[in-house]
């Protein structure tokens, strides 16, 4: 399939990067506690912020590797386990998918990820019956010994960051592997889950130093390695990142312009498209090695796709969200803080923010979106009103400007609607957002 999408001769529509969330976190508050709790099934997050790098570009929170620190956090996470299974009645809700991220999960030693998910089975009764069970690794962490843990403990899912095949690309990124020892732990991973798991890589899109030959270099060698799944998130140079300091404020290091790094995925689409690797969202694309329908059940994320569609989930770990009911809640950022409020029984939460009826209109909007298609009688039959009615104008200049379909069912993005990101999804919550004025 050859993608024929013009690229804009100014700078909007934008292709948008991937905003995980709505409303932002700056409008959350201290003191929001989640009430009308319901028996649904529910997914899980794990976060582990250790690293053995800060990568240049890296917008999350992580700390650096310490031994004694690395076991004091694992003893407070399952504190913090034993205390959320008890006070929010998770006990014994159904478990959908658990997701363990960071940071580095597999910086962890085999035996506290045994202590983790031992905590885990303790305290959720359904724990064994999840999906999917995902867990983020990055290159220099992938060894046979830690491969051989994960697979006892049921992992059936892992997410390797790569980000570039080039040397010299890795390099400026300030990560600690290259090449050769990327491909060896994709080679090391796939030995060791055959059968048991799928594999994603995330490749990052906008890098320093990244030219068209390179980036093309690095799909090819992505596709080479016969993964199941390949991500590609649009770099966005944070205000807490060193790439924002030296690339956008100093001007030391040059960062590839907003066009090129749209044609970057544009390359990568028309060349998954021609191997066969078809999005499931508008950043991950996965073989398609059965058929359509049964390869992405099997190889998308369970746990994104599901809170994407309003499952909700809890965040376990420090600075870690999630959602009950009409409450989005984050832990405290702060690791002393955590460990402090744990030691005292309490929970570690630092604020939170009470969903309106509009609102979850809007999050609903545009998270769903993310997975390309966009569900309109479901959406009805949730809050009374038709989404084309309520978003007539704005539907149909998305639907005029090649970005989506619109059915009497479903809105769905097209080629040029995946490659703009989060345009299409910001721009129907704006309509929505401005139903309150
Ligand atoms: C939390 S990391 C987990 C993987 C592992 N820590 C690693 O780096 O290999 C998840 C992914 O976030 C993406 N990421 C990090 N910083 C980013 C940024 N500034 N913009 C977009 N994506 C970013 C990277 O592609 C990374 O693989
Ligand atoms: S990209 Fe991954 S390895 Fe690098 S700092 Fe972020 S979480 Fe750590």
């Amino acid at each position: 399939m050859t993608l024929t999408i013009e690229l804009p001769k100014t700078q909007t529509p934008q292709r948008l990067p991937l905003n995980p969330n709505y409303p932002p976190f700056r409008q959350w508050k201290a003191g929001v506690i989640a009430e009308k709790l319901e028996e649904q099934p529910v997914c899980l997050y794990v976060h582990i912020p250790f690293c053995t790098q800060r990568c240049a570009f890296c917008y999350y929170k992580t700390v650096d590797l310490k031994e004694s620190q690395v076991q004091a956090y694992v003893d407070t996470l399952c504190q913090e386990i034993k205390l959320v299974s008890e006070r929010f009645n998770l006990k014994n809700r159904r478990i959908q998918a658990v997701y363990f991220g960071g940071g580095t999960p597999t910086t962890l030693t085999g035996n506290q990820l045994v202590q983790v998910v031992e905590n885990l089975r303790e305290n959720f009764s359904y724990f064994e019956e999840k999906k999917q069970f995902s867990v983020e690794a990055e290159p220099l962490s992938v060894s046979p010994s830690k491969m051989r843990v994960l697979k006892e403990l049921g992992v059936n899912r892992l997410s390797l960051g790569v980000q570039s095949f080039n040397d010299q690309i890795i390099k400026l990124s300030g990560r600690g592997h290259d090449e050769k020892q990327a491909y060896r732990a994709i080679d090391v991973a796939q030995k060791a889950g055959e059968g048991q798991w799928s594999i994603n890589i995330d490749l990052l899109s906008g890098l320093a130093g990244e030219t068209v030959e390179t980036w093309q270099e690095s799909l090819e060698c992505a596709l080479k390695t016969g993964v199941e799944s390949i991500t590609v998130y649009k770099m966005e140079a944070f205000a807490n990142t060193q790439v924002f300091d030296q690339g956008v404020r100093q001007e030391i290091i040059e960062l590839p312009s907003a066009e090129l790094e749209m044609q970057f995925m544009q390359l990568a689409m028309e060349r998954f498209a021609q191997a066969n690797y078809n999005p499931w969202s508008h950043f991950t694309y996965v073989k398609n090695d059965s058929d359509l329908a049964t390869s992405t059940k099997q190889y998308r994320s369970e746990y994104i796709f599901n809170i994407w569609h309003g499952m909700e989930f809890y965040g376990l770990g420090v600075s870690a969200f999630g959602c009950l009911g009409d409450s989005l809640l984050q832990n405290t950022s702060d690791m002393e803080k955590y460990a402090t409020l744990l030691a005292q029984g309490e929970l570690p939460l630092s604020r939170g923010y009470k969903l309106t009826s509009l609102d979850q209109m809007v999050r609903e909007v545009l998270l769903g979106i993310k997975t390309l298609r966009f569900d309109l009688i479901a959406f009805q039959q949730r809050h009374g009103f038709k989404l084309q009615s309520l978003c007539a104008e704005t539907l149909s200049t998305l639907e005029r400007d090649g970005f989506v379909t619109v059915s009497t069912q479903e809105i769905e993005l097209t080629a040029k609607g995946i490659l703009y990101g989060d345009y299409v999804g910001e721009t129907l919550a704006a309509s929505l957002k401005k139903l309150k004025s």
